[in-house]
């Protein structure tokens, strides 16, 4: 009886995963909920930049931050925590919708408590990349901090609750890793030394080898399922319409995009024979380009501009203390790089549809 349940509630989930790019229905937060405990997932853990830090950020001396108003003025009790949105991240709604958390804390938030350990936590740092290069030219935390951030989480971990505990909750975390942009943004399009080392496509190569090099660190210290999140169509964002001086999106930056998600897909899925790790793609770009154009579907109806300021060059500190648009949720970004909420919610809502046995059984 009860197996048979189960196969039902798998085929449900297979079934809604092949109309990922029709408008979400409600997520049945139900059947997720059933799937994660009885997969034992006990909590999400977050590598990546600005689409997935929490406020690690704030800890650093950098300039890339977001710990100020208008930042925040959709989270619990309108609270710029150094998310770069006006509300909650993709990795928010997802530990929602798994069942624990409402949002995922920075580790180095000094609020941080023993208890919060459990339930996982942010290492991800705004401007980071997987090339260690890119996270040192704006002095945030490159991936490989992460990682040791991890290791120092699992010792951490351990003192809370005992070594074999530890093992279990890290073996049964959800991790999700999200970065790659500003490899390009940041590094190859804007500083020289890259560019003479590798072409493009090179570059892109040497990216998915940094990426397995710090996957393989994190599986030693024992996660077993990954969710990777592919790069956004970076031609689409504002900001990179401004500096290009197009009306529409750029399409060799999207080209771009399309090529190194491929190759994260290609290298995903491998991963199981390699080393023994469930790993499932999700796709932002896919999101973001389908709710670009079908916005009323999902009650947008602003899908060029950020909400903040003029909505084509301010982000981060430019940001600080503009005014903003008056409704964000009808926005697909916040601000000329970065989604809204809502925007993440819709990211959400497609990777936590494709969680099926492949990923937690
Ligand atoms: C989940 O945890 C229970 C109790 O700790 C255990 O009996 C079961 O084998 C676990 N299932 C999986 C899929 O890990
Ligand atoms: C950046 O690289 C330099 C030179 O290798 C090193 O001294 C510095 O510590 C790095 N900074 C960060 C933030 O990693
Ligand atoms: C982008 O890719 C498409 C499809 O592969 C191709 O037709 C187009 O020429 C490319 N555009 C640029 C600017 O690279
Ligand atoms: C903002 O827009 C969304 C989507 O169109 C709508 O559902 C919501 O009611 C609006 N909120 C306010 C305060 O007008
Ligand atoms: C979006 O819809 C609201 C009403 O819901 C309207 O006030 C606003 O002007 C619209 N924005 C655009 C860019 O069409």
């Amino acid at each position: 009886m009860a197996v048979t349940k189960i196969m039902v509630t798998l085929t449900a989930v297979g079934v809604v995963m092949m109309s990922i790019m029709l408008p979400s229905k409600a997520i049945d937060t139900d059947k997720v909920r059933q799937l994660a405990a009885k997969y034992n997932v006990t909590c999400v853990l977050v590598f990546g930049d600005s689409s997935v830090d929490s406020g690690n950020n704030n800890r650093l001396d950098t300039t890339f931050k977001s710990n100020f108003l208008p930042y925040g003025r959709d989270f619990f009790g309108r609270r710029p925590t150094g998310r770069f949105s006006d509300g909650r991240l993709a990795t928010d709604f997802i530990a929602e919708a798994i069942g624990y958390i409402k949002a995922i804390p920075a580790f180095l938030d000094p609020e941080l408590r023993q208890q919060d350990l459990v339930h996982g936590v942010s290492f991800a740092s705004a401007a980071s990349g997987y090339d260690d290069l890119t996270a040192n030219l704006t002095n945030v935390l490159a991936l490989s901090k992460q990682v040791e951030y991890f290791r120092q989480y699992k010792i951490k971990l351990s003192q809370l609750v005992g070594e074999r505990k530890a093992e279990e909750i890290i073996k049964n975390a959800l991790t999700v890793l999200s970065m790659g942009t500003n490899d390009f943004l940041q590094n190859y399009y804007m500083e020289p030394i890259r560019p003479k080392q590798y072409t493009p496509e090179e570059y892109q190569n040497y990216l998915i080898s940094c990426m397995f090099e710090n996957i393989k660190k994190m599986r030693g210290l024992g996660i077993s399922r990954l969710v990777v999140v592919g790069v956004p169509p970076i031609g689409c964002m504002p900001l990179v319409k401004t500096l290009m001086n197009q009306e529409t999106c750029v399409e060799e930056y999207n080209n771009f995009s399309s090529a190194f998600n491929a190759k994260i897909k290609a290298k995903l899925s491998t991963l199981r024979t390699t080393l023994g790790i469930r790993g499932v793609y999700a796709d932002a770009y896919g999101a973001v380009q389908n709710a670009m154009n079908n916005p009323k579907l999902y009650g947008l109806n602003e899908t060029s501009k950020g909400c903040c300021g003029t909505g084509t060059i301010e982000y981060g500190d430019s940001c600080r203390g503009s005014t903003t648009c008056s409704n964000a949720s009808q926005y697909v970004f916040w601000d000329a790089v970065h989604p809204t909420e809502k925007m993440y919610k819709i990211i959400a809502d497609g990777a936590v549809e494709s969680f099926d046995e492949s990923l937690l059984g």
